[in-house]
C-alpha cells in the first residue's frame, strides 16, 4: 500500500487516505452499500481489473452500461467512455475516478471543426469510431468500435456514401476490409501511433514463432505485418484460442494482464515503441489509480455530465450500434 506521501508524490490523491486501509476491502464495502457497479477497460491498472464487476472493451462496456440495474457506474476508463454510458443510462450516476482521464484521439477531432467538415459531404452518412466527445457522437448517424467498425460498414448499402471519423488508421483498415471509398478525419491515438516496424522486426527475428497481435487504430505498416487485428477482447480471445506460445502485442500495454492471467503459461512482449522515450501506456486511462477510485466511490464524484440535448441526439447512434450489434451477433 502506498504511503500518504508516495500517493501525494504521485498526485494520486488529494485526499487523505488512511494507509491502513484495505482499498480493495473498502471498495467492495462501498459497492455494496450504494448498490454501485465498477466498468473497467483492459487498459487500467491491473488492480483496477482486478477489482471490476466487469472488464472489457468498448463495446463489452457500452452493452454492460446500457443493462445494468446499479445505482452508480464507476467507469475505469477514459472520458468518452464514461460519457457513453451517461448517454446510455443517463439517470444513473456515472462517476470516472480522474475526470482528467482524457482521450488524444478525442481530442484530435474537435467537434466545431468537424461540424464544418461534415457540411462538405451533405449526401454522406456519418460513422463516428466511440472514441470522441458527446459532442460528434451527437453529430454522427452510426457509432461504432473496433470490434464492429467494419460489419457496420458491411451492413450498409454498397452506395451509401460515408464519412469516418476519428481514427483515420481505423477508418483506413475498414476501407480496406470492406472495399469501400471512405472519407476519413484526419485524427489518431498517440499510444497506437507509437510502434516501429523496424524493431518488431528485430523482435521477430528474435521470437520467430511469436504472433504479433495488433489493433487497428495501429498505423498500416503495423497492420500489414500482424497476424491477428482486432479490438482489444479479439487480441485475449485470439491469445487465449490460439496454441501458440509468445505473442508481440501492439496496444496499450494493460490488456496484458489480463492476457497473461487467463494465460500464465504463454509470454506476451509489449510491441516496441519508435524510440527510447516512447511508451505504449496510454498517460490518460492510466491517471485512474486504485486510490482515486476509491475516493470517487466513497465521495460520489467526480460525477460525469452530459446536458439533456446533447444525450437525446447521441443516444440515437449509439443505440443504432447497439442494434446491429445485437442483430449480428456481436
Ligand atoms: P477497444 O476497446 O474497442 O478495443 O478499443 C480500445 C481503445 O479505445 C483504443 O484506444
Amino acid at each position: 500500500m502506498d504511503t500518504l506521501a508516495e500517493i501525494n508524490i504521485k498526485g494520486f490523491a488529494d485526499e487523505y487516505i488512511d494507509p491502513t486501509l484495505d482499498l480493495f476491502d473498502e471498495i467492495e464495502k462501498l459497492k455494496k452499500q450504494k448498490n454501485a457497479v465498477i466498468l473497467a477497460h483492459y487498459y487500467q491498472e491491473p488492480d483496477i481489473q482486478d477489482i471490476a464487476d466487469y472488464i472489457g472493451d468498448s463495446l463489452g462496456l457500452s452493452q454492460q452500461a446500457a443493462k445494468t440495474d446499479a445505482d452508480i457506474i464507476v467507469f475505469a476508463g477514459v472520458h468518452f467512455m464514461a460519457e457513453t454510458a451517461k448517454i446510455l443510462s443517463p439517470t444513473k450516476k456515472v462517476l470516472l475516478p480522474d475526470i482528467k482521464a482524457g482521450c488524444s484521439l478525442a481530442d484530435s477531432c474537435p467537434p466545431h471543426l468537424f461540424k464544418k467538415f461534415k457540411e462538405q459531404y451533405p449526401d454522406h452518412l456519418v460513422i463516428t469510431y466511440v472514441n470522441c466527445t458527446a459532442e460528434l457522437k451527437a453529430m454522427s448517424d452510426i457509432v461504432c468500435t473496433s470490434s464492429n467498425a467494419v460489419q457496420i460498414v458491411q451492413s450498409l448499402p454498397p452506395e451509401q456514401k460515408i464519412i469516418f471519423g476519428p481514427d483515420k488508421n481505423l477508418g483506413a483498415y475498414v476501407a480496406k476490409k470492406t472495399g469501400r471509398d471512405l472519407v476519413l478525419w484526419n485524427g489518431a491515438c498517440m499510444v497506437h501511433e507509437i510502434f516501429s516496424r523496424e524493431k518488431i522486426t528485430k523482435l521477430k527475428e528474435r521470437h520467430p514463432g511469436a504472433k504479433l497481435l495488433a489493433h487497428p487504430e495501429c498505423e498500416e505498416v503495423i497492420l500489414q505485418m500482424a497476424d491477428y487485428v482486432g479490438s482489444t477482447t479479439g487480441i485475449l480471445k485470439y491469445a487465449t484460442s490460439y496454441p501458440d506460445k509468445e505473442f508481440i502485442v501492439a496496444t496499450e500495454a494493460g490488456i496484458i494482464h489480463q492476457m497473461q492471467k487467463d494465460n500464465p503459461d504463454k509470454v506476451f512482449i509489449p510491441a516496441p515503441p519508435n524510440n527510447a522515450g516512447a511508451c505504449n501506456d496510454c498517460p490518460h486511462i492510466k491517471r485512474n489509480t486504485l486510490e482515486k477510485l476509491y475516493l470517487c466511490l466513497k465521495n460520489e464524484s467526480p460525477e460525469i455530465a452530459v446536458p439533456v440535448d446533447i444525450i437525446e441526439r447521441a443516444v440515437k447512434p449509439i443505440e443504432r450500434m447497439l442494434e446491429i450489434s445485437a442483430r449480428l451477433g456481436l
